[in-house]
């Protein structure tokens, strides 16, 4: 296996950056998204609710619910439809013996898009329905909160004015919340362009206890070239211009009136494939023809799990060639299959990059993507290093 190592000039500001802010040992926030279809993957990569390290997250985050354009909610496959099935009993009784442990349910996600939020928001008879539906949801199952996915307000098939109505919503959840005290918070897009469009971030820091940074998904085949999924700083290869990656969106939350001791840094436990044109270019930037075949597991085109990744490579090491970029992100390619991802040594890196910008802690997406059967090694390597990366500084 051909390993290259580019040592990036910028990473020394990091770490220096992080001594002068040592501020003792406080451990961080883990929040663990769950995406409940990982019960229903082939072989090895079947994720059920005793799979959960339940020694490791802080938070567990269960995926997702969706809305109906009259405000009611629909459950994952898993669930019948009063919301009741047994995956979400044995999540809740985690917590008999874990009493530290919060257990989150979560609405929307990519699939769910914008328009049912949108409608409902808009609309104070629906929104009134649909905050009384969540508040039964969470507290009849005897969840501890509850996470607003929205991708994303104004976006998406969304109106203007979803924009403050996405506050108000916000404001009218936590008060039903307030009186049990059930967490409420939102995983947000991360770019300026999408704060100007879909955030009021002082508002929603307020309100919210905990707002997910989606710092990835930065490239993937809907560019014209290769690009990895998180990348803390810009690729070798990007036009610093683009912005796109991890450092600089930290910033932007901050600059629009964020507050660090609410915000989470989110991290990636999977990559972006694409199927190159040639062997001729295999880096960043490099031209493809096609996402990346899909996984065995994750079976989707165009993104592989870490443990994905990390099999395939220890399987069949002799064919891939992997470049790693210090501290930023990783590449590698098995003949014209390329993807983008993080090790980890990178993971590790960004926490502590979280941790050195004073925020509150990392957030994976997701935990069902990590080796969390010690495939290639120990057992939920990104998640281990992530909190190492956190705690070191
Ligand atoms: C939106 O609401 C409509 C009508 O209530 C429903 O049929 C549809 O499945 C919902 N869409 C999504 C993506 O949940
Ligand atoms: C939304 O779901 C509820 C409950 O299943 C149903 O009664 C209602 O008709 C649905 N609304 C729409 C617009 O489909
Ligand atoms: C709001 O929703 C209710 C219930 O579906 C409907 O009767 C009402 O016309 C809607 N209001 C507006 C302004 O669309
Ligand atoms: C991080 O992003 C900020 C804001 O864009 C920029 O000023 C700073 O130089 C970046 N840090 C590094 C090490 O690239
Ligand atoms: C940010 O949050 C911390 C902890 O909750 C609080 O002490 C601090 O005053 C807040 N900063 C601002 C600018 O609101
Ligand atoms: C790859 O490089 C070789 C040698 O320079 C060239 O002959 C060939 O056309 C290139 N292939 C592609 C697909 O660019
Ligand atoms: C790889 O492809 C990109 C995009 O077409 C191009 O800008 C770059 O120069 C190529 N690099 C090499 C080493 O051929
Ligand atoms: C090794 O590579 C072959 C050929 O691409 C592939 O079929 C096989 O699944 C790989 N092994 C693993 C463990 O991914
Ligand atoms: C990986 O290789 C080992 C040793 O050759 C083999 O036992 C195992 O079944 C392979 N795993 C996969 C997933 O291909």
């Amino acid at each position: 296996m051909k390993v290259l190592f580019v040592v990036s000039v910028l990473l020394c500001v990091v770490s220096s950056l992080a001594k002068s802010v040592k501020d003792g040992s406080s451990s961080g926030v883990v929040f663990c998204y769950y995406g409940s279809w990982a019960n229903e993957r082939p072989g090895v990569g079947r994720f059920g609710v005793s799979d959960l390290p339940l020694d490791l997250c802080t938070h567990i985050v269960y995926s997702f619910l969706g809305l109906n354009a009259t405000g009611d909610l629909t459950y994952p496959t898993e669930q019948t439809l009063e919301g009741k099935s047994n995956a979400v009993a044995d999540l809740i009784a985690l917590k008999q013996s874990n009493s530290n442990l919060k257990i989150l349910s979560a609405i929307g996600g990519w699939d769910e898009g914008s328009a049912n939020f949108s409608t409902v928001v808009n609309n104070d008879t629906l929104r009134a329905t649909f905050v009384s539906n969540l508040y039964n949801y969470i507290d009849t199952n005897g969840f501890d909160g509850l996470d607003l996915d929205w991708e994303y307000p104004a976006q998406r098939g969304g109106i203007e004015s979803d924009k403050e109505m996405f506050v108000t919503l916000v404001k009218e959840l936590k008060s039903a919340f307030e009186p049990k005290g059930y967490i409420l918070t939102s995983a947000v897009a991360v770019t300026q362009t999408h704060i100007d469009l879909s955030y009021d971030v002082p508002a929603l820091t307020q309100y919210l206890d905990y707002l997910n940074l989606m710092l990835y998904d930065f490239h993937g085949t809907w560019d014209t070239e290769t690009g990895v999924n998180a990348p803390l700083y810009p690729q070798l290869t990007d036009d610093a211009s683009l912005n796109l990656n991890g450092n600089h969106s930290v910033h932007v939350w901050l600059e629009n009136g964020a507050n660090a001791s609410k915000l989470l840094m989110g991290l990636g436990g999977y990559g972006k494939s694409f199927t190159l044109t040639s062997l001729n270019n295999t880096s960043t930037g490099a031209p493809f023809t096609a996402a990346g075949a899909a996984g065995p597991y994750t079976e989707e085109e165009g993104i592989l799990a870490y443990y994905e990744i990390c099999l395939d490579q220890k399987n069949n090491s002799s064919e891939w060639s992997i470049t790693e970029v210090t501290g930023n992100y990783v590449y590698a390619n098995k003949d014209l299959l390329w993807v983008g991802y993080d090790n980890p040594s990178t993971i590790y890196v960004k926490a502590q990059y979280a941790k050195t910008m004073g925020l509150r802690g990392i957030m994976y997406w997701a935990v069902d993507l990590d080796d969390f059967q010690g495939l290639c090694g120990d057992k939920f390597p990104l998640i281990t290093q992530g909190i190492a990366g956190y705690n070191s500084v």
